[in-house]
């Protein structure tokens, strides 16, 4: 069913000798109590030789089926609240968990890089929002219908694994690595900081531990295996609390480590290396700083291995976009990664998008340790499911499975707070003001899910009698709203935002806290209660399906 189509073939019935169907644009007003759809009369006055209200009205007079009014050139139109609350509650029930979705990447595949924290260095806060904006974005362009391949884009190669090589060999504590692998790698690399202060030469010894290892060195290349197995050890932790195990490979930076010389061939084949100061460079237009390919050692670089992953991508995947979830300050490398590749002559470096957002901020500063330090986000997990728990011992203490529904209150939390505002700005941390259950909330989403759940615990299975149905304000606003899923799963994939998806959660949980405050939704009327009921059972499916594209549980009791 839609709505508005049906309505603008409607309108066009009665205007076909003067306009086209494609200049009849049916808005939707803001104010939702003006009307349900409108319709601008202004660009027809022309060729109708009537002023706006008076074609306004004359569309009202032909109009069947539906309440209209004509105000100031606009043509305002009411649906028939029975029947298409009717349509869309069974639109919904029928289609259940797949409500929403549509099929417009259907066949297509979109290539998502997101994540990608860096191995040997501890899972900090800073690669959270690239983790939840990434996860949901996957499931939402699924829930359009694309295929996606998602890549956990590893930092997992550089010269400071030549330092930790050396450092490891020294210094290292083999049962430590085991026990607490971060803290004993970061140990052996601030030893080496510390020691390298002393004595400049140990510098240089890593630089050709690095060069060995990237030359194949095999005690080397284990020792380097092995930091990289005992971090995404270390990693998967952090990702189990977050719930996100869907990867669909882990190549990181390394993988590309033999293949990279094909593409700085293919550059210089197409006369596009330049060499400066020994280092070997591609020129950019538009004043853009040109991309450095090659060190004047011979090194290759972030940028140089980005270049051999997206023709990789494309070649394996043939994707028709590909996604790089990362932060605002990686903007420069992007631009530059998708200019070099336009002068290779590749047109679908058009398809690479650079999904950047904000930063995470407490106080208005970029959040950090006391000490300055990057934050883990494991402890600040933690630490939101601690602040769960309290809540829950509080008001329910005898909760079941107290444990895991603190896990997802207090992870549901930290998601919901990274993913509600538009992606691009930046976003303040602060754990007790994501916990509350009133405002703009994850814990108020989940909490409204679990009323519902409990009110469907008297829903029954019988035919409801819609002519005895009056369908009032807080009825319809709420059954229009989820009317709109289908609208928002698409909008957020075109706008790459999350936010548009998880502002309407925020949306249908007012809307229907508002309807509970109003109305008894069990009372000693069977019908209308089963239809109030039925309204339940549509949003509470919209909920649960909405947060779970969000990556958030929702939970039955809290
Ligand atoms: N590991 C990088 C970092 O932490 C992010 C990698 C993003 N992906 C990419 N293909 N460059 O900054």
């Amino acid at each position: 069913m839609n709505i508005k189509e049906t309505i603008k073939n409607d309108i066009y019935e009665i205007l076909k000798d003067y306009v086209s169907i494609n200049d009849i644009i049916i808005e939707k007003p803001k104010d939702r109590k003006m009307a349900d759809y409108a319709l601008p009369c202004f660009t027809y006055a022309k060729v109708m030789h009537k002023s706006p209200n008076d074609i306004a009205l004359f569309i009202k007079e032909n109009l069947k089926g539906y309440e209209a009014e004509a105000i100031n050139g606009y043509l305002n139109i009411f649906v028939n609240k029975n029947e298409v609350s009717q349509k869309i509650l069974e639109i919904i029930i029928n289609e259940k968990e797949n409500y929403g979705s549509n099929n417009i990447g259907e066949g297509q595949m979109i290539v998502m890089d997101y994540s990608a924290p860096n191995i040997a260095k501890p899972f900090g806060v800073g690669h959270l929002r690239s983790t939840v904006i990434g996860n949901a974005l996957r499931n939402i362009c699924i829930k359009n219908g694309y295929k996606v391949h998602g890549i956990n884009y590893l930092g997992d190669y550089g010269t400071q694994f030549g330092k930790l090589i050396y450092a490891y060999k020294n210094w290292g504590n083999e049962e430590e690595l085991d026990k607490n692998p971060l803290d004993e790698l970061k140990r052996i690399y601030v030893k080496f900081h510390e020691e390298a202060e002393k004595n400049p030469a140990l510098d240089d010894e890593g630089r050709r531990i690095f060069k060995e290892l990237e030359d194949g060195n095999p005690e080397y290349h284990e020792l380097w295996k092995r930091f990289r197995e005992v971090s995404l050890k270390d990693f998967n932790k952090t990702y189990a609390l977050l719930g996100i195990d869907n990867f669909d490979s882990y190549d990181g930076e390394s993988y590309y480590n033999d293949k990279m010389e094909p593409i700085v061939e293919e550059l210089e084949n197409k006369n596009l290396l330049e060499l400066d100061d020994g280092a070997k460079i591609v020129r950019l237009e538009d004043d853009l700083i040109p991309a450095l390919i090659k060190r004047s050692d011979g090194a290759t670089l972030y940028i140089t291995r980005d270049l051999a992953a997206a023709l990789d991508r494309k070649n394996r995947y043939h994707f028709v976009e590909a996604l790089y979830v990362v932060g605002n300050e990686q903007q420069l490398h992007f631009t530059q990664l998708k200019a070099v590749l336009t002068k290779m002559g590749y047109e679908w470096s058009n398809d690479i998008h650079h999904i950047n957002f904000g930063m995470i901020l407490q106080g208005g500063k970029k959040m950090s340790t006391r000490q300055g330090k990057s934050v883990k986000l494991h402890d600040v997990l933690v630490e939101a499911i601690d602040l769960a728990k309290k809540y829950i011992d509080e008001k329910s203490p005898n909760l079941e499975n107290k444990d895991d529904v603190s896990r997802k209150i207090g992870v549901g939390a930290v998601i919901f707070n990274d993913l509600k505002n538009y992606r691009t700005n930046d976003i303040e941390f602060n754990i007790e003001d994501m916990l509350r259950f009133e405002g703009n909330t994850g814990p108020y989403v989940q909490y409204t899910y679990a009323r519902i759940n409990s009110l469907l615990e008297h829903k029954k299975n019988i035919d409801i009698d819609y002519t005895k149905i009056v369908v009032n304000e807080y009825m319809w606003n709420i059954i229009f709203k989820l009317y709109e899923f289908n609208d928002v799963i698409y909008k957020a994939k075109v706008n790459y935002d999350p936010s548009e998806l998880a502002k309407y959660l925020i949306d249908i949980a007012q809307d229907f806290n508002k309807l509970y405050a109003k109305e008894k939704i069990v009372d000693n009327e069977e019908n209308s209660s089963q239809f109030k009921l039925l309204i339940c059972e549509g949003t509470s499916l919209v909920l649960k399906e909405g947060m779970r594209i969000l990556g958030i549980d929702v939970l039955n009791k809290m």
